[in-house]
């Protein structure tokens, strides 16, 4: 065989396929029991990394080259994984995405991706319907990732306020929107790169809750307006990054109806919860949004990136590039089986497959159930929190996020941040458990997301007596 045939191998593919299938279930069994030979972590400075990757790649074994890979990453099936808003994906969403990777179609027509395509349209429709919106005119598509549905999802509505002018000629008045002040910052990214600049963000603050303050909005709007900046959009958080919580999406609704302005809902986190019929009420109003993103790699059990970006009266979606490319499109109309028409995106990842996967083999009620368990165990921890003297809340927990703090007495606020801080990096090091870090109101919080459905509450009670013992070293 020459190397051609030999990349191409169907029997080395085979073989190679298997053993790796038998590693990566040895490793979910071992991730999932939490064996003590697999911690969360194995953490490595940058360069120390750098160097081990370096001398990794000399290994002549490919799969003992993966291995390290596998031993060396952050393992995610951990029950002691709390760290990020990235799910553990459910093992068959894996196999979908290995026959994705291997088909490789290119999805920006539909020639190069049919079957996807359809079960695209498919899984919108579904969502749509999740969402409340009347399926017989909301659509939508997948595309890669919460920032960039997000700002997809703006430059439609810019395209709505300032017409498909705005592709030929640009705009030249200054154009702006609201958001929660603790809104992802892909949301600001968003509004600088469509060019509006700093001033094309207005932040509105948050009450105690970390929810945007609606009462704030009108002022805002006028105060916008008085310095010659057109409001066009009101991004609501369902739910914000740091602290898991749901902006009141009825009211930013109904004031967006009253102003005419753009409704999107950055669901990429919590617009999950639709899919739970005991959580489905912290989204309400969602279903008087223009544009909903909502992550599937976040709360769906689904591996990275799957995003549903979905438009309540569908047919605005083709308006935002009003672009030629006669050798892929060849005509102007909308067609929903071209999805390069609406995505920024040219080729893709087919998407649908892996998202499809999981729900096609056991119901819509598997993310239900994942929903449910991971907010019950949010609402566990609050309480071991609030049982635990030293310990603070930073806000009640409405979804799978903890923002929670160590404040012995007598300790300033620098020096319970720095104690807090320095336990965070105690435990990167350590590798027992994975949680990060945030900021809330100038103060350092530590913050988890219960993203495993398999952590128990010795987890997390585990955790707190770890956290007070390196603070007491
Ligand atoms: C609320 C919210 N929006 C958007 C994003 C960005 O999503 P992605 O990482 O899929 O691009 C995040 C990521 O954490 C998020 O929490």
């Amino acid at each position: 065989m020459d190397l051609l045939e030999r990349a191409y191998s169907p029997e080395i593919f085979r073989q190679q396929g298997h053993q790796l299938v038998d590693v990566l279930a040895n490793y979910l069994a071992k991730a999932l029991s939490a064996s003590p030979e697999l911690p969360v972590n194995h953490w490595q400075a940058p360069e120390q990394q750098y160097c081990q990757a370096a001398e990794n790649l000399l290994l002549p074994d490919t799969l003992a080259w993966m291995q390290h890979i596998l031993h060396n990453s952050i393992h995610l099936h951990h029950p002691r994984f709390m760290g990020h808003q990235v799910c553990p994906p459910a093992p068959i969403t894996a196999l979908a995405s290995m026959m994705t990777a291997l088909l490789n179609n290119g999805m920006a027509v539909y020639e190069m991706g049919a079957p996807a395509t359809a079960l695209e349209r498919l899984l919108i429709e579904q969502v749509a319907a999740k969402l409340g919106f009347d399926v017989s005119i909301a659509s939508g598509f997948l595309t890669s990732g919460g920032t960039l549905a997000n700002l997809t999802a703006l430059l439609a509505a810019r395209s709505h306020y300032a017409g498909t002018d705005v592709w030929r000629k640009g705009h030249t008045q200054p154009l702006a929107l609201m958001v929660s002040e603790q809104a992802h910052y892909c949301v600001d990214r968003a509004a600088r790169i469509m060019g509006w600049g700093e001033q094309g963000t207005i932040k509105i603050p948050v009450n105690e809750r970390s929810q945007l303050r609606i009462e704030r909005l009108e002022s805002a709007y006028l105060a916008a307006q008085a310095r010659g900046i057109q409001v066009i959009a009101v991004v609501g958080s369902a739910c914000t990054t740091s602290t898991g919580s749901f902006d009141d999406l009825e009211a930013i609704g109904q004031f967006c109806r009253q102003h005419e302005l753009w409704f999107h809902v950055d669901g990429a986190h919590g617009a999950a919860v639709a899919f739970s019929a005991r959580h489905r009420h912290l989204v309400q109003g969602i279903e008087q949004a223009d544009s909903i993103a909502l992550d599937f790699h976040k709360m769906l059990m689904t591996p990275a990136l799957v995003t549903a970006l979905v438009f309540r009266q569908g047919e605005r979606s083709y308006r935002t590039f009003s672009q030629q490319a006669e050798y892929l499109f060849g005509q102007a109309e909308p067609e929903w089986y071209n999805v390069g028409k609406r995505s920024l995106e040219c080729t893709k990842l087919m998407m649908s497959v892996k998202a499809w996967a999981l729900w096609q083999s056991l119901g819509p009620q598997v993310f239900e159930a994942y929903v449910d368990k991971v907010i019950a165990n949010s609402a566990t921890f609050a309480e071991i929190i609030r049982q635990r003297p030293c310990w603070e809340l930073a806000v009640e927990p409405q979804c799978n996020i903890v923002c929670f703090r160590y404040r012995p007495l007598g300790l300033s606020d620098t020096e319970t941040d720095a104690l807090n801080a320095h336990i965070r990096q105690r435990l990167l090091e350590d590798g027992r458990f994975y949680i990060v870090q945030t900021t809330l109101h100038h103060r350092t919080w530590l913050r988890v997301t219960l993203v495993n459905p398999f952590t128990q509450a010795e987890d997390l009670e585990t955790l707190l007596a770890f956290c007070e013992a390196m603070a007491k070293r």
